[in-house]
């Protein structure tokens, strides 16, 4: 059977920046990802400790792996390839990678850093013997991109989308940090989409991965009042492993940039929980100004809880990205 390994150009990138950083010694790490019509599409990078620190072998370390292991489990990720460095020697498994390292399930891939260009090839090894394994490193095509930033980029949804949004805006993890508290079904979800796609004052879109074309939540503008021009921002990133990365700012970021410059907007502004800190520092990052509170306006989790209110103006923008 034909199987070929696919990986992003920024996940080979990141390979080879580590295996350059560990010099003199050998790198080693897992590529871990989904497995489809004999293609193997590489969605993530686990590092691992090589415990032997040596320049012409590596072991990998057992706690680097088994956290490795477990975090794929949680993902529903399967394990593609094995990956290490030679740091001197051209990348043609050695007698110690076949004798110390038999997986014959998995693509082997050997980064050698021989000659001025590094070099890698894909092996499929036996505890004896090997023959060529193989990979491609590709640019992923984004899918629909709409706006796009470094690491993400927003699209607009599809019913495809639905079953994520469904278990998203039912995760109580989730919903504790967003104004709304009421269960979604499949069919409500499908009604929204269908309405919000033909409303002329909202946009709302996905917020995919760059790197593999995760979808990782929704973001947009309500209430769009065309008359007085200004907005309601809201975001919510649904894949809870995705918070604290850098990627709510981003999106904020491009829709600010989509509402000023193209829908000529004169103010976004939101309501977010008072307690709410990782959010009311990504909307002051971007250049949200507090402009009050409204006191006990919401009843959340057996309390009335204070909401913050937060505007930037086409002006503060405006200076903001004069500034970068
Ligand atoms: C709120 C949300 C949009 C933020 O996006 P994110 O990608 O997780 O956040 P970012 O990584 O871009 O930025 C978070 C910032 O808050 C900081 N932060 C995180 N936890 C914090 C805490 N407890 N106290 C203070 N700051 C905190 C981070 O350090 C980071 O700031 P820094 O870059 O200056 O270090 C996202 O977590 C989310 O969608 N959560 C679920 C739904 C939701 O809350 N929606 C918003 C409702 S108003």
């Amino acid at each position: 059977m034909t199987f070929q390994l696919r990986l992003s150009r920024s996940i080979l990138e990141e390979m080879l920046a580590q295996a350059r950083a560990e010099l003199p010694n050998e790198c080693c790490g897992l590529l871990a990802g989904f497995l489809a019509k004999g293609t193997g599409r590489v969605e993530k990078r686990y590092p691992l400790v090589n415990a032997a620190a040596s320049p012409v072998e590596y072991l990998s370390e057992p706690r680097s792996m088994f956290l490795a292991d477990k975090d794929m489990r949680r993902r529903g990720l399967r394990l593609l390839a094995i990956y290490h460095s030679h740091p001197t020697t051209v990348p043609i498994p050695s007698k110690k990678d076949l004798a110390n390292h038999y997986s014959p399930e998995v693509v082997h891939l050997i980064i050698s850093l021989a000659s001025d260009e590094p070099e890698v090839r894909g092996w499929w090894l036996t505890e004896s013997d090997y023959r060529p394994a193989d990979w491609v490193s590709v640019e992923e095509q984004m899918h629909n991109p709409f706006l796009i930033g470094a690491t993400i980029y927003l699209r607009p949804l599809e019913s495809g989308d639905i079953p994520k949004l469904v278990a998203w805006f039912n995760d109580p993890e989730v919903l504790r940090t967003v104004l709304r508290s009421d269960p979604i079904t499949r069919e409500v979800e499908e009604q929204w989409l269908t309405r919000i796609g033909q409303s002329p004052t909202d946009l709302v879109l996905g917020i995919a991965k760059r790197e593999s074309n995760q979808l990782l939540g929704v973001t947009g503008l309500h209430r769009i009042d065309w008359q007085s021009r200004h907005a309601e921002f809201g975001i919510a990133i649904g894949e809870k492993n995705e918070w604290g990365k850098g990627y709510g700012t981003e999106a904020t970021r491009l829709i600010l940039g989509h509402a000023f410059r193209t829908l000529n907007l004169h103010r976004v502004w939101l309501h977010v929980l008072a307690g709410h800190l990782s959010a009311l520092r990504a909307y002051e990052k971007t250049g949200f100004v507090q402009e009050g509170i409204l006191r006990q306006q919401l009843y959340k989790e057996g309390r009335y809880q204070d909401l913050v209110t937060m505007a930037i103006l086409r002006s503060e923008w405006e200076a903001l990205s004069n500034e970068h």
